[in-house]
Formats: C-alpha cells, sequence, structure tokens
C-alpha cells in the first residue's frame, strides 16, 4: 500500500495545486490513500467548510494543527466532517477527534493528529504522555501520525521514543520540507517536515512583499501568495500489505511547467 502524505495546504491556490497535481502523482506513483495537513487551507489560518469539502474531493483524511480553529466555523461542522483529524493533545477543545479509523482495501489505517509543545502559543498535553498506553488500545495494523510542531528535535524525540510502534511519523507546520526522510532502525517510517502545497515563489506559502512588510516593519498583515507556479510537496510511504512493516519513504516535490518531480 501507497500512503502520500501532503504538506500544509496553504490557501486556495494550495487547494487547487494538490487537486490538479493529484491525478499525475497517482498515475507516477501508484497512491493509494491521501493524508492531506489543511490547517492553512482557508486565507491561511484554518479551514472552512467549503474548503474542507474541496480537499475531501482528493483525501482520505484531513490533518490539522496549530489552526485547528482559526476559522471559527470549524465548531458547526467537525462533528460530521468524517474525514477530519484534530490535534488530539489540545487542553480545551473537545469537539471532533484527534485520532480516527479510516479503510483502504479494508485494510484499517489509523491517523493520528498531535501538536508539538516547543514554541508555539498553545498549551498542550505532552505528545510522548498522550500517546504513552495508547499504542496498545490502538490495535490497527498501521497507523500514521502526523506531528504538527515547530521543533524537529521534538519530532525526532517522539519518533525514536516511539521507534515500531507506528507506521510512519511525518512532521508539519513549518512548511519547509526536510531532507532527513528514513526508516527509524524499529521500522517506523520518519521525516520531520513534509513541505506544503501552494505558491512556489513565496515565503511558506505567503506572499513575500507582506511578510517581509509585517515581520520585519509591522506593517500591514500576512496574506497568502496567489500567484506564479504552484508547488506540491509531500511525502510517499510504501507498506507491506501483509506484514504491515514499512518498506520505504520518499519525499516528492512536483512543481508546476516540471515535467516530473524534482527531489
Ligand atoms: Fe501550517
Ligand atoms: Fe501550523
Amino acid at each position: 500500500m501507497r500512503v502520500l502524505f501532503l504538506g500544509d495546504i496553504v490557501g486556495s491556490i494550495g487547494i487547487s495545486a494538490a487537486s490538479d497535481f493529484l491525478p499525475l502523482i497517482r498515475k507516477e506513483k501508484r497512491i493509494d490513500f491521501v493524508i492531506a495537513n489543511g490547517e492553512n487551507a482557508t486565507k491561511g489560518k484554518g479551514l472552512s467548510e467549503e474548503d474542507y469539502e474541496r480537499i475531501s474531493s482528493f483525501a482520505d483524511a484531513i490533518t490539522l494543527g496549530n489552526h485547528y480553529r482559526s476559522q471559527y466555523e470549524i465548531d458547526r461542522f467537525i462533528a460530521s466532517a468524517d474525514k477530519l483529524v484534530r490535534p488530539l493533545n489540545l487542553i480545551h477543545y473537545h469537539k471532533g477527534e484527534g485520532s480516527k479509523v479510516f479503510y483502504c482495501k479494508d485494510i484499517p489505517i489509523r491517523v493520528t493528529n498531535l501538536l508539538g509543545a516547543a514554541f508555539m502559543n498553545e498549551t498542550v498535553k505532552s505528545p510522548i504522555e498522550t500517546m504513552e498506553g495508547l499504542e496498545e488500545e490502538f490495535i490497527e495494523p498501521i497507523h500514521i501520525v502526523d506531528y504538527h510542531a515547530e521543533s524537529t528535535s521534538e519530532k525526532q524525540i517522539f519518533a525514536y521514543y516511539f521507534d515500531g510502534a507506528f507506521t510512519a511519523v511525518i512532521g508539519t507546520h513549518t512548511h519547509v520540507a526536510t531532507l532527513d526522510a528514513r526508516i527509524l532502525p524499529n521500522g517506523t517510517a520518519y521525516q520531520s517536515d513534509a513541505g506544503f502545497c501552494g505558491s512556489y515563489e513565496s515565503i511558506i506559502g505567503f506572499d513575500v512583499d507582506s511578510t517581509i512588510e509585517r515581520i520585519v516593519f509591522e506593517k500591514g498583515k500576512l496574506s497568502v501568495s496567489q500567484e506564479g507556479e504552484r508547488v506540491v510537496y509531500g511525502t510517499i510511504i510504501e507498506i507491506d500489505e501483509n506484514t504491515f512493516k514499512t518498506i520505504s519513504i520518499e519525499p516528492i516535490c512536483y512543481l508546476e511547467g516540471k515535467e516530473s518531480y524534482h527531489g
């Protein structure tokens, strides 16, 4: 089984990039199941119901992150959004679910979303404490964790601590794909960050000029870059359908105008 994990989708341009490139990616990479991080899909912050539906048209599971509630309307639809997985370790938010089981070829796939503790604004329960013991309760043969966090070492600590308990631990949030995709000694596939989907000539998906104005001169506000070539970063995890062992992890990057991917 080949699972495609797409990094944070940023804005409408990110949704269209993922949606438009997926037929080619499916054809070239034989994808069976798609997980997409949708926390920045609506104007760069959060996920509206309309954008949830748009991403649902091409993704089987949609994870979130620190922007899980940046669009307040999520309170209204999260309970009925079957594909949506919000961070499991939130302390003050109880709507929706942080870990869900999906099916692909009749094989159960658990998808869990966790929010990191370091350098993040939200106070969360420690991801390790949250998952301690649950790996025995979660009996599905395939379990993929989206670890949404700023700190790469925090993600590595978690992945090594639970190495072998999960099929894959894939990082999100920084929007910058890392070159450390590998299978850890006990079999967990790992990558510190899967990257993002959106405007290529941008600062993590946001307009270059408005980001510099905002951060350097404290003027205006951040806006999603809507121009230029679109890019889709993600990573593909291949899993043996009999033993459920991880066979490989392969980061991908599809850039508009290029015939195929470049790594
Ligand atoms: Fe993000
Ligand atoms: Fe984030």
